[in-house]
Order: structure tokens, then C-alpha cells, then sequence
């Protein structure tokens, strides 16, 4: 079995283990990727995990982070779930990181309305405590159908714990970014997270890593690549 598909299945247990401890004993599973699916739209993909309680973190939140942005943008950000501002405004990225990746957004030329921003979980972790592997698998299927919604030409997966749940790798940070993971036919650039910068901010080395890769993905969707700056 591949790393990828290990991983995979751990998560699958942890999320079935989970709902069994609950006293689930049917799941239904929606069809993320189908035609249907797609087709209904980022809506349809909404309607359906309506008042979401599929894991232990809905009994937390506030409110679910579903996403935002253009329904067919070219270039999505997946970041690792909402923080306190997120789920008081129901909105991804609006806090301290979120103001870094909106200039992070600005700097490659575009607007955040143009681009597509999703979580791998929508609903706030405690404490800002890293997702669960269960919980992660139980929002999973949303995010796959949101990545098939828009069908974006490239996703940058934020953090580790996006790279982790977009390529199904423990690989850190720092191995994978810099360069394009084939994800079932879309590339994926992995780069630091907004929060991450604002912790390390007195190395200019993080910021300089993360612009070329911010770099990559312009020249990959044909934007103005500027020789200068450092993307903040
Ligand atoms: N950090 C994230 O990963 N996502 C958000 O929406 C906000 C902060």
C-alpha cells in the first residue's frame, strides 16, 4: 500500500471508529467527485453539509466556515481551519493570517474575489488545537466536492496540515514546497502558512521561501511574475 492510500485508509478507520463511538451504525456517503455533484455547485455543496454534525468539532464552533471566493476561480488556497475570527464572521482567512494572505493574494496581481478559499476543516479546533485525523476524514468529502466545484488550474494547500490532507503525505512542510504534486490531475504547491509567517517574522528567509513559491504558481497560470518584491 502507498503512503498516499495509508494514510487514507487510517483516516477512514479514525472517522468510521468515531461514528461507531457515537452510536452511528449506517453511513451514507455523499459522491463528492460525481457528475451531480459538480454540477450542483459550490450551493448544492453547501446545502448538504448544512448544520453539520458529522464530527466533535460542530459541538464547539460558532459557526461553519464553508468558503469563499469565485465559484470558478483559477487558483484556490486551502488553508487548516477556521480561528476565532472565522468562526465569529463565518468567513475564511479574516483575521491576523487572513490579512497576510490577502496581501499575499495581492501581491501575485489578483483579488481575493478572484481566487477560491477553503479549509480542510470548517469548523473552528479548539483552542486552535490541529484538526483530528477523524475529523479531517469526516469534512473531507466537502472539500473534495468544493475542489471539484470550482476546478481550480491550481491549488496552494497552506500549511502542513493542507499539504497532508490534499497529498495524503506526513512529509514536512519545508520537504514538500517549492514545487508542483500532481493531485489527481491539478498541481498542488505547498507553502507556509500565513500564521507561520507572522510567528517567524523576524526571518525574512520564510517570506522570501514562501513569495518564489507564490512565484511558481503565477508563472504556472500565466500572471505578470515581477523580478522584485517579496510578496508582502
Ligand atoms: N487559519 C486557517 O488555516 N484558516 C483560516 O480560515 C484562518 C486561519
Amino acid at each position: 500500500m502507498s503512503e498516499r492510500s495509508g494514510e487514507f485508509a487510517r483516516q477512514v478507520r479514525a472517522y468510521l471508529e468515531y461514528q461507531l463511538s457515537q452510536g452511528v451504525r449506517k453511513i451514507v456517503l455523499p459522491s463528492p467527485t460525481g457528475p451531480a455533484r459538480a454540477a450542483g455547485g459550490l450551493e448544492a455543496i453547501r446545502d448538504e453539509l448544512g448544520d453539520c454534525t458529522r464530527c466533535p468539532l460542530s459541538a464547539t464552533r460558532r459557526t461553519i466556515v464553508f468558503g469563499e471566493g469565485d465559484p470558478h476561480a483559477r487558483l484556490m488556497f486551502v488553508g487548516e481551519g477556521p480561528g476565532a475570527d472565522e468562526d465569529r464572521e463565518g468567513r475564511p482567512f479574516v483575521g491576523k493570517a487572513g490579512r497576510l494572505l490577502t496581501r499575499m493574494i495581492n501581491a501575485m496581481g489578483l483579488e481575493r474575489s478572484e481566487v477560491y478559499i477553503a479549509n480542510v476543516v470548517k469548523c473552528r479546533p479548539p483552542m486552535n488545537r490541529n484538526p483530528e485525523p477523524h475529523e479531517i476524514a469526516a469534512c473531507n468529502p466537502f472539500l473534495e466536492a468544493q475542489i471539484a466545484a470550482v476546478s481550480p488550474e491550481v491549488i496552494v494547500a497552506l500549511g502542513r496540515i493542507a499539504a497532508m490532507a490534499l497529498l495524503g503525505t506526513k512529509d514536512p512542510i519545508m520537504k514538500l514546497r517549492g514545487m508542483f504534486h500532481d493531485r489527481n490531475g491539478i498541481p498542488v504547491m505547498p507553502t507556509y502558512h500565513p500564521s507561520f509567517l507572522l510567528r517567524n517574522e523576524e526571518d525574512r528567509k520564510w517570506k522570501a521561501e514562501a513569495w518564489s513559491d507564490l512565484k511558481k504558481v503565477m508563472a504556472r497560470l500565466g500572471l505578470h511574475v515581477p523580478a522584485t518584491g517579496n510578496g508582502s
